[in-house]
């Protein structure tokens, strides 16, 4: 089980997340949402140990993640936010970098990733450096580095950005079937209609705290609310969208 407790996050005077606590199990995929500059990334960013919190504590297994931070991370696959890639490398030696890192056999790992890119419908791309790659085709990439090694504990920040639809469609199977063989998975994504087809529960996060924590069915039900969209708009959406849109329009055509 993955476990934030009371994970607070300061940037100088600036809380960015304050007093969350929600777990993860094994078989569960747990929705993470918020607008714009909620907290989500900086709590990702914790939970996969690349910063320290400034209170509280993220547990693996029942044990602080920061106790021993190799041997949680050997078992994380982790999609961040932005694609940060050696781009003048192609995209079968950065698999093989990350493989290597990660102590994979050489062969199988070849083998490994020659399917993957297939699967990714990269494989004509294998010999262009990622910095030909469009952002779609980068993402592809992230996810099989994330996943190279079949971690047990995998966090996706944003997984589906730049997607295509059928890649969509297939990380959302891929997803399930990896909650379903007993991985346990969280997720943060804007695109409410998979995460309320996807997730099991969903944490959402409003000005850095977290407003709601519970099954989807559940949060609907205690909201009187027909669809996720419309809960969390009550919840973490403190304007009126068609107000501000109009006057958006307003102020470009001045
Ligand atoms: N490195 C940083 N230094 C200072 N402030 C930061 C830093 N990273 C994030 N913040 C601030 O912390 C808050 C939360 O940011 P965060 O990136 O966690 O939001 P988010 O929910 O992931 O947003 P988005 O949906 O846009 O990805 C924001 O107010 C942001 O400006
Ligand atoms: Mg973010």
């Amino acid at each position: 089980m993955l476990e934030a407790r009371s994970l607070t996050k300061y940037y100088g005077a600036l809380p960015a997340l304050r007093d969350a606590s929600f777990a993860a199990r094994p078989g569960q995929i747990l929705g993470y949402l918020g607008p714009n500059g909620s907290g989500k990334s900086t709590t990702v960013r914790m939970l996969v140990g690349l910063l320290a919190p400034s209170s509280g504590d993220v547990l693996w297994q029942g044990r602080s993640i920061f106790d021993d931070l190799p041997a949680f991370q050997r078992q994380l696959g982790y999609v961040p936010e932005e694609p940060h890639l050696y781009t003048h490398l192609t995209a079968p030696e950065y698999l093989r970098l990350v493989g290597g890192l990660r102590d994979l056999d050489d062969s199988a790992l070849d083998r490994k990733i020659e399917r993957l890119l297939d699967l990714l419908g990269l494989a004509d791309d294998q010999y262009s450096t990622l910095s030909a790659f469009s952002k779609g085709m980068r993402q592809k990439v992230l996810i099989a580095a994330a996943l190279l090694h079949d971690p047990s504990v995998i966090i996706l920040d944003e997984p589906f950005s730049g997607l295509d639809v059928g890649a969509a469609l297939m990380l959302r199977a891929v997803v399930r079937g990896l909650a379903e063989a007993g991985r346990t998975v969280l997720m943060s994504s804007h695109v409410i209609e998979v995460v309320e087809q996807l997730c099991t529960e969903v944490v959402i996060l409003s000005e850095g705290r977290v407003v709601a924590h519970d099954r989807v069915d559940r949060l609907r039900q205690l909201q009187h609310d027909e669809s996720l969209e419309h809960v969390f708009v009550k919840l973490a959406v403190h304007h009126d969208v068609h107000a501000a849109a109009r006057s958006m329009i307003e102020a470009v055509r001045g």
